[in-house]
């Protein structure tokens, strides 16, 4: 068992408590803002109410009924708080044990085990710009889908696009018009935009196209053969366009059936919001009023406009339906931002629903809008709008560069690297800049976005991270060199007696708590946040004290042993978010 599973447990005994609620002692857990205070913190004040007693009451009984074992050194009490001390000896060797066993499973709960999560994200839109919100759902969505099958969760990745909508008959209308099979072979994705941009444009000077447009987009709803095989061809080579930026990501997904393949389900949807009496019509339209059961003033969920056109909420509707149906999932989440309304509109019009046909399983309180801050300044040479692809090579491009600015200042001079080489690290670097940036705060703030700034290689940044990664493969290097090799029996660990080494101990032992953190508050940062402080901590280490030292073979082995399993751990957090752990850059 973890070290902290353990702590929570003996507190829970304590406390005569039953053993299912140590989990909920484990999330409470902290550490002491510095060693002489201890290693661990128990903070009671959560307690008062439950036991009627003072915090500082509860701690001091917890103090006095907490025996010594193996792992737990002693216990006192700090006023509100129980600290707890470690048996350093004990707790390093099962820390470094456990991550020498199972180095790619270190951390993870079964917290999901057995239920099946759907996670919606990225989603774009179809001749439509792929714009920051898209990037950022991209990128959190592809780390959560990571993080939470990493805790047992089945995890099917669901990429709803946005392949439906009146924007087709504008695009269908201008390709009549003006379509250029050179262009769109070249670059679909943006031509499409042009094409449906122009059209737009000149449906403001002469309103006729918005009606032919309408009509085209009627007929494609209608089956029509040319039409639909316009449609299947811009469909078909968007989503190549958008598949090659993902495989360049290294991210995939279960399923691209988007809106267009939920659309022959929604009408007989709506019919069951009517014949429920949870729909109503409302001046030629079809809603469900929901201002009542979320207690506050909001539009009705809409399900069909007044035009008689069924909408992106009736077409969300039957996709969670039919997600229900098909996976049964212990949740459903929704990775977008700035749609707060209408995914609250669409949960409460299907618990109105769930409600009124008496469902056994209440879902709609499983569906989650995981939503996300604003960021600011992103935008690459071409110009204001965010283009993914454009931006993975301004990425690349300014990492090279400064890669190579880096290189020429350094008076012992970076490794020299293959050409082709230095290519697939500066892409590394370019990415782990732009991602990295994505989760270093809480996902709802809203960001500021600087190329210089998320480049450093110091400071919270991604290259800080894979550059903390590359030292510790150099020392790794450099031991060979000396014929030194980590530890394999944990007996000579005991020379690992400093502070500093200690400090590195307790951080790995945090890995797990960070994860479950993260896959609890859906905050990728968690684990962003948690690789920092333990690549922090390992530089402090590393600065104050000399690895290798053939003089010293035991406390030099034992050293790398440590360093051994702290790249290892940075290495797993750096894969959940889908950032690469180079061995040189
Ligand atoms: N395509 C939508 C947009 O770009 C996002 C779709 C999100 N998923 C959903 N089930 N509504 O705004």
């Amino acid at each position: 068992m973890q070290i902290t599973a353990h702590i929570a447990q003996v507190l829970c005994n304590a406390l005569a408590w039953p053993v299912e609620r140590s989990a909920q002692i484990e999330a409470a857990l902290t550490t002491p803002p510095n060693l002489a205070l201890g290693d661990c913190a128990f903070p009671c004040f959560q307690l008062a109410k439950e036991l009627r007693l003072a915090p500082n009451r509860i701690a001091q009984d917890l103090a006095t009924k907490i025996q010594p074992d193996r792992l737990i050194a002693s216990a006192t009490a700090e006023g509100p708080y129980l600290n707890l001390f470690l048996n350093r000896r004990n707790a390093l060797g099962q820390v470094l044990g456990e991550i020498r066993e199972s180095p790619a499973t270190y951390g993870h709960t079964d917290m999901g085990r057995g239920q099946m999560l759907v996670l919606d994200f990225s989603a774009p839109n179809i001749a439509k710009p792929f714009h920051f919100g898209h990037l950022r759902s991209t990128n959190l969505g592809a780390d959560l889908a990571r993080i939470l099958a990493f805790q047992g969760w089945e995890v099917l990745r669901k990429n709803y696009l946005g392949d439906w909508g009146t924007q087709f008959g504008f695009v269908i209308y201008a390709w009549q018009k003006w379509g250029d099979e050179a262009a769109l072979e070249a670059r679909a994705i943006d031509y499409l935009v042009e094409l449906y941009v122009r059209a737009n444009r000149e449906s403001e000077q002469d309103p006729s196209v918005r009606e032919q447009a309408r009509s085209l987009f009627l007929r494609l709803e209608q089956g029509d053969a040319e039409i639909r095989a316009l449609w299947t061809r811009f469909r078909e080579l968007s989503l190549e366009g958008f598949t090659r930026t993902y495989t360049r990501l290294g991210i995939s997904f279960d399923s691209y059936d988007g809106e267009s393949a939920i659309n022959h389900k929604v009408q007989p949807v709506i019919q069951r919001f009517l014949q429920a009496g949870v729909a109503k019509e409302s001046l030629g339209a079809i809603v469900v009023e929901v201002s009542d059961v979320l207690g506050r003033d909001i539009a009705p969920c809409m399900l069909q406009k007044s035009d008689g056109a069924s909408t992106y909420a009736a077409r969300d509707c039957a996709e969670a339906i039919d997600r229900w149906e098909r996976y049964q999932f212990g949740a459903n989440l929704y990775v977008v931002s700035r749609q707060e309304d209408h995914f609250a509109q669409v949960f409460a019009a299907l618990g109105k629903l769930a409600v009124a046909e008496k469902w056994p399983v209440n879902w709609p309180s499983r569906c989650e809008n995981i939503s996300f801050g604003y960021v600011r300044g992103m935008s690459t040479r071409k110009g204001e709008a965010v283009w993914l692809e454009a931006v993975l090579d301004e990425a690349r491009d300014r990492a090279g560069r400064f890669r190579a600015q880096r290189a020429e200042a350094s008076a012992r001079g970076a490794i020299a690297l293959a050409a082709g080489e230095a290519d697939a690290v500066s892409e590394a670097v370019g990415q782990a800049a732009l991602l990295y940036f994505d989760v270093s705060s809480r996902r709802m703030t809203d960001l500021s976005f600087d190329w210089d700034a998320v480049l450093q290689f110091e400071g919270n940044t991604g290259p800080y991270l894979q550059y903390a990664h590359a030292r510790m493969s150099g020392i790794f290097r450099k031991a060979g060199e000396l014929g030194l090799t980590a530890i394999d029996e944990p007996g000579d660990l005991a020379m690992l007696g400093t502070d500093e080494e200690w400090l590195l101990v307790q951080k790995l032992r945090g890995y797990a708590g960070a994860l479950r953190r993260a896959a609890e508050l859906r905050e990728p940062f968690e684990v962003a946040h948690y690789l920092y402080e333990l690549a922090s901590v390992f530089n402090t280490f590393y600065n104050r004290h000399v690895v290798l030292d053939v003089t010293e073979p035991v406390r030099s082995r034992a050293r790398l042993t440590l360093v051994k399993a702290t790249r290892s751990v940075l290495r797993s957090g750096l894969q959940l978010l889908g950032i690469r752990a180079l061995d040189h850059m």
